[in-house]
């Protein structure tokens, strides 16, 4: 999407720091955007943080001589492939629904003739009054698209809807909307593995390892925006589920396993879960306690079912790819192969996790190998782009993208 450009209209409610973040993550996806802060949301988002971040002018003025001449207000609208409005607070809704045009901002949105999208957020009230219904309903009627708000806490400490959507949300539906064609892989079932498993030791103890899931939600989220119908299995993780995708939770290896077995048939499975190897063998009904001179308890483990090597030798439904992750503390490239030749999968992405920096890292440096000629090292990419990057693959071996 590198030729394609957002201009951002910023309304002034909290919401409006999250927007650092969706800028942040449009500049990922090669997406450039243009900042319109009106002055409420000046005050709430420095026009320096977003000329910082999104390494562009940040337009805020009207009747700005020296903006006139390099970019005119009415160009300005016209050169962006979609205008974005979040968040999009009752007054700048309002002003939208009525046409009109007092600063640079409802001058922008009353003079393009590009889509626009508006993520709402205000006081729950202010969200349930008749007048911000009206006008909703006529900008619907406009042809504006609408996402959310949610429903949650506040700022203002009530809770109902008119929270902004997250803005990984936003994103989703700023790219379906930038790109409404890129979907290769619609009518692919795709079931992916993420975070890590907790395998209890009593009713309050348990195993656990460093996973963030963040590089599993990723993938999921990607194939989800392909086209893909997504399963994600996913163990216990502080990231939210990501959108377009069903998430069933889980916690154990052993319900990871059957939570994946239940989700099958699918025509994809990708493996990201740091599944725990082991279990402890009996685990007590209640905590076990410190008696004062005792022993300290030794834990007997068993081994948990290998969820990779499970799907890769199904009996019946083999998914036709099957993807395993491999983090390695030393000889990435000859690790990798054995471990694909051992679990029977199609290909690996194998990751050096000596260093300590992959684990809720953003960043992931990984060695591709498909069975089929030499590994391929990917450059350092963010967890996105690497989802990205694996779904591209995907897409080309299901045939369904450019190979
Ligand atoms: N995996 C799995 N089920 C398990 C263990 C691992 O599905 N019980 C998957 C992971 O999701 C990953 C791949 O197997 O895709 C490799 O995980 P890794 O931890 O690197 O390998 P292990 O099999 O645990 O081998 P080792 O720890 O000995 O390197």
């Amino acid at each position: 999407m590198s030729n394609k450009r957002v201009l951002l209209v910023l309304g002034g409610g909290i919401a409006a720091y999250k927007c650092l973040e969706l800028i942040r993550r449009l500049k990922e996806h090669g997406i450039a955007v243009r900042c319109v802060p009106t002055a409420a949301a000046r005050a709430l988002v420095s026009p320096l943080a977003l000329a910082a971040v999104s390494g562009e002018k940040v337009y805020d003025s009207l009747f700005s001589l020296t903006d006139e001449a390099e970019m005119g207000h009415i160009r300005l609208s016209r050169e962006a492939d979609l205008v974005v409005v979040a968040p999009a607070t009752a007054d700048l809704l309002a002003k939208m629904a009525n046409g009109l045009a007092d600063d640079l901002a409802s001058t922008l949105l009353l003079a393009t003739d590009k889509p626009v999208l508006v993520a709402p957020a205000m006081n729950p009230r202010m969200w349930a009054h008749p007048a911000t219904r009206r006008n909703l309903e006529r900008l619907a009627a406009d042809g504006i698209a609408i996402l959310g708000p949610a429903v949650g806490d506040t700022a203002c400490g009530e809770v109902g809807a008119g929270r902004m959507v997250e803005p990984h949300e936003l994103l989703a539906a700023i790219l379906a909307r930038l790109e409404p064609s890129s979907r290769p892989l619609e009518g692919v079932r795709a079931l992916v593995t993420s975070g890590p498993t907790h395998e209890p030791i009593d009713p309050v103890r348990f195993i656990a390892n460093r996973s963030s899931g963040r590089q599993g939600h990723a993938i999921a989220e990607a194939l989800a925006r392909a086209g893909a119908t997504v399963t994600l299995v996913s163990g216990p993780v502080a990231i939210p589920d990501p959108p377009g995708v069903r998430t069933v939770k889980v916690e154990t290896a052993r319900e990871m396993a059957a939570a994946c077995e239940a989700a099958l048939p699918v025509d994809v499975a990708v493996c990201a879960a740091a599944v725990a190897d082991w279990r402890p063998a009996e685990v007590p009904a209640a905590k076990i306690k410190k008696e004062t001179g005792a022993a300290p308890p030794v834990l007997r483990l068993v081994e948990n079912p290998d969820i990779l090597a499970g799907l890769a030798r199904h009996p019946t439904q083999r998914p036709r790819l099957v993807v395993g992750f491999a983090a390695e503390t030393g000889a990435l490239e000859a690790e990798a192969r054995t471990k694909r030749a051992k679990k029977d999968c199609d290909w690996i992405l194998a990751n050096d996790v000596s260093r300590g920096a992959v684990f809720g890292a953003d960043r992931n440096r990984i060695l591709f190998l498909s069975g089929e000629g030499p590994a391929e090292p990917w450059p350092e990419l963010s967890k996105e782009e690497v989802a990205a990057r694996l779904v591209e693959r995907i897409a080309a071996a299901l045939g369904r993208g450019p190979s």
